[in-house]
């Protein structure tokens, strides 16, 4: 097989690629001059619909589809960047960001030219600072060269794009909540329908796209349709960011065909390079924190759109893998996890308020040693009524919610048993005295 030729990343090791001066010394910006001179709109989503490019956002829905929901009639667009990456152990975008600005912008170009787009805003979780600064110099020496603004190479196409600063929460990741804060109000996402294809930023026609997936159009323009249909797997196609993180002896941002294995990217030479200091893999979390945890011996888990659901995933998610090591407890784990969708949740639905919070009082009972054997099935029983696929949320929060969890507590039940059985009670007293009241104020409601 040949050894697969990284895109995405092509520029990570090139001196002073954020300027200009350099990525157009290596071609940048020639693919959207292309497309803007030679193409017509509707021309360009039909190619990006026969790459099958799917969004690397998480949900993976189709990109050219998406863009083909936005009305014919409409003299206003809007293209909102999504730079929140706000999944936990997921950091593709800011590399994106960071090691390659222009790319972004350029695929920010041809999108944005495709679906008509007025304005695009990139909208970016405020704790980086550092991406900030060097989006904005290249987006300020992008503007100076007339790669934005009025009358783009020449062509009757105009479009300004600005970034804007969230305040940083989960919740304004998602396509509404974003939309909304956006706006200059509280992140609490949209009911839908309306999709923002039709009712979006100020109530009009609006595409929301991730950073990768932006980026990605850069290069189904340069090498073809084709070619990006043939890289990947069935119904997966192109090449992907995968992040790794935990005790691997490599943890980091590497670029792989999808269909890459958990076991490839946590053991492979060009990526994690195996476990640190002889640890074992417990589990992993291979899609950012959302999709749920395979087990040691489900890392053949293939990572493309798919393969995933076979082992009782989510979905592939943002392939932001998180490595539990074999040393970890896995009660821990839990609490860490139900904490983050409890202080996360927006509170609109009550399901998700609530259920969520119940879940990190019951995981930390059990992180707590006091746990009960009957806490486990009322775990599975709240993350099965909970969430956005029965339909009863406005969001998938709570569906990314119930994934990790109760994944978590089936695959590692006998686990959580064994501690709840050999669990000292008395023990319970002493470790909560240690606890600051204000965070963990909580388990003492229901601890006996
Ligand atoms: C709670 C929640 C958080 C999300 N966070 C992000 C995020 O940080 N970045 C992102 O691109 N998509 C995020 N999404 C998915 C977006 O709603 C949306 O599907 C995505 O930005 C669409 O882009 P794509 O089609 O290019 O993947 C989140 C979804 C949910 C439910
Ligand atoms: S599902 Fe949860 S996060 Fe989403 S809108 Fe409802 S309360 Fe907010």
């Amino acid at each position: 097989m040949p050894k697969f030729e990284p895109v995405l990343l092509k520029n990570l090791a090139v001196e002073n690629i954020r300027t200009l001066k350099t990525y157009q010394s290596r071609g940048g910006y020639e693919t959207a001059r292309k497309v803007l001179t030679t193409m017509t709109p509707d021309a360009v989503i039909e190619q990006v619909k026969n790459s099958g490019l799917r969004g690397r956002g998480g949900a993976g829905f189709p990109c050219g589809m998406k863009w083909s929901f936005l009305p014919p009639n409409r003299e206003i667009t809007y293209l909102c960047v999504n730079a929140d990456e706000s999944e936990p152990g997921t950091f593709c975008n800011r590399v994106l960001m960071e090691e390659d600005p222009h790319q972004l912008l350029e695929g920010i170009l041809i999108s944005g030219f495709a679906t008509r787009t007025t304005n695009a805003y990139i909208y970016m979780r405020v704790e980086f600072h550092e991406q900030f600064h060097i989006l904005q110099k290249a987006l300020d020496e992008a503007y100076a060269a007339g790669l934005f603004g009025k009358n783009i190479f020449g062509s009757p196409y105009s479009m300004n794009c600005y970034i804007h600063r969230g305040a940083g929460a989960y919740v304004c990741g998602e396509e509404t909540g974003l939309i909304e804060s956006l706006e200059g109000k509280r992140g609490w996402p949209r009911i839908k329908p309306p999709f923002p294809a039709i009712e979006g930023l100020f109530r009009r026609p609006t595409v929301v796209n991730n950073v990768e997936t932006l980026c990605c159009v850069v290069h189904i323009f340069e090498r073809g349709a084709e070619w990006f249909k043939s890289i990947g797997t069935e119904g997966s196609a192109g090449p992907k960011l995968f992040t790794v993180s935990g005790p691997v002896n490599k943890p980091g941002c590497f670029e792989a065909p999808l269909g890459l294995s958990c076991r490839d990217l946590i053991f492979g030479d060009d990526y994690g390079r195996g476990m640190k200091d002889g640890k074992k893999v417990k589990g992993c979390i291979p899609g950012g924190l959302s999709v749920g945890v395979l087990t040691e011996s489900e890392l053949d888990c293939k990572l493309d759109f798919d393969d995933v659901r076979k082992y009782g995933l989510l979905g592939l998610g943002t392939a932001g893998a998180i490595v539990i090591p074999h040393d970890a407890d896995i009660r821990q784990v839990l609490a860490n996890i139900t904490r983050f969708y409890s202080s996360e949740s927006c509170g609109q639905c009550t399901q998700c308020r609530e259920g969520t919070n119940w879940a990190y009082k019951i995981a930390l009972r059990i992180a707590l040693g006091a746990g009960r054997m009957a806490d486990l099935d009322l775990l599975e029983e709240i993350t099965t009524n909970m969430g956005m696929m029965p339909g009863l949320s406005i969001c998938g929060l709570p569906d990314g919610a119930c994934y990790p969890i109760r994944t978590i507590v089936q695959k590692f039940r006998a686990e959580f048993e064994d501690h709840i059985r050999k669990q000292e009670p008395h023990r319970v007293e002493t470790v909560l005295k240690r606890l600051n009241p204000a965070t963990y104020e909580l388990p003492i409601l229901g601890v006996r």
